[in-house]
């Protein structure tokens, strides 16, 4: 029988099934390793290889965390290594990855050198960020959204996110909360709005979708309010930036627009004074360091169903 093998891309690569499926998965193994300090070893054997191009901390902990709780490998190689592109073509590297290891997450600046990567391997592919989607930190946001929300349906709730939408971190997020009901909001200044194509997308799962160049339209009731650094890895004209961003800071002022219960969610890395100040994102809305554990919890179970299916 031929294997399905599933790259994830985009979280659309996911049906709104899927994720629920994959919570679902990551809430057991979450209990399971804090109930009983360690998962069964269902990677025995298994590599996974991140091909990153970009800097990280959570993405590639999560990953070689999360393997070697499953009793599987992983092979970290940095551009230095691979040289994707320049020393060896996308598609070459994947040929060889996929004889030789299990699965891949990639790291890259352009989007299209994962789709690269992914229309020549035979292994799943993961996004672990591009420039365009940042699908395994969309996942745990909602996922951490629907722990808080003590696993209730996340249908109706509204994400207020300000500053950058033309960023990776947005797209997914518009998209994954767009796939499970929920209402998303996004206040940027003129010219750094959500990309049409990703609203576009958005819009086919009937979402409620709105674009403002006023934070506090975008985070008015709001249940979630996230916000994301003001300078990607790859942007230039870091000044600039910073100035054309200054009315966009979630502040306790702001704050104040959303629910009173509402939290705050941030990616990380942060900076505080920026795109944040230190008193919301230290303070009792943030929940942060929740959302960051949760990247393990959540992507072990995605390398766990993706690997179940291609085998
Ligand atoms: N949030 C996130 O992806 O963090 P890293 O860039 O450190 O992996
Ligand atoms: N938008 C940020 C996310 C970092 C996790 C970046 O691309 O640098």
């Amino acid at each position: 029988m031929k294997q399905e093998i599933k790259h994830i891309l985009s979280i659309t690569d996911l049906t709104a099934k899927e994720i629920w499926l994959i919570f679902r998965l990551a809430k057991k193994l979450k209990q399971e390793l804090k109930s009983k300090g360690s998962n069964k070893p269902f990677l025995k054997g298994k590599s996974l290889v991140l091909i990153f191009e970009k800097q990280s901390l959570r993405t590639r902990i999560s990953f070689e965390i999360g393997m070697a709780q499953f009793g599987g490998n992983t092979l970290y190689l940095d551009p230095r290594d691979t040289g994707i592109g320049v020393r060896e073509s996308e598609a070459d590297i994947a040929r060889v990855l996929s004889g030789m290891a299990d699965i891949i997450a990639a790291r890259t600046y352009s989007h299209q050198t994962i789709v690269d990567i992914a229309q020549n391997s035979t292994i799943p592919v993961i996004n672990a960020l591009s420039d365009l989607e940042h699908p395994c930190q969309a996942l745990t946001d909602l996922f951490t959204v629907w722990e808080v929300k003590k696993y209730q349906d996340l249908s109706g709730l509204t994400v207020g996110y300000v500053g950058d939408g033309d960023n990776n971190v947005a797209h997914s997020l518009c998209l994954g909360a767009a796939m499970l009901g929920m209402n998303f909001k996004c206040g940027s200044p003129k010219g750094y709005s959500l990309n049409s194509e990703i609203v576009k997308k958005a819009q086919e799962y009937n979402a409620n979708i709105l674009q403002t160049e006023d934070p506090k339209e975008a985070v008015s009731g709001a249940d979630v309010v996230v916000t994301d650094t003001w300078i990607s890895m790859g942007d230039t004209d870091k000044e600039g930036r910073i100035k054309t961003f200054k009315d966009y800071q979630v502040n306790a002022s702001l704050m104040g627009y959303a629910k009173k219960d509402a939290i705050f969610m941030h990616c990380l890395p942060a900076y505080r004074g920026k795109e944040v100040t230190a008193e919301v994102i230290d303070g009792p809305q943030s929940v942060v360091f929740q959302e960051a554990e949760n990247r393990l919890h959540v992507q072990k179970a995605l390398i766990l169903w993706l690997l179940k299916k291609s085998h």
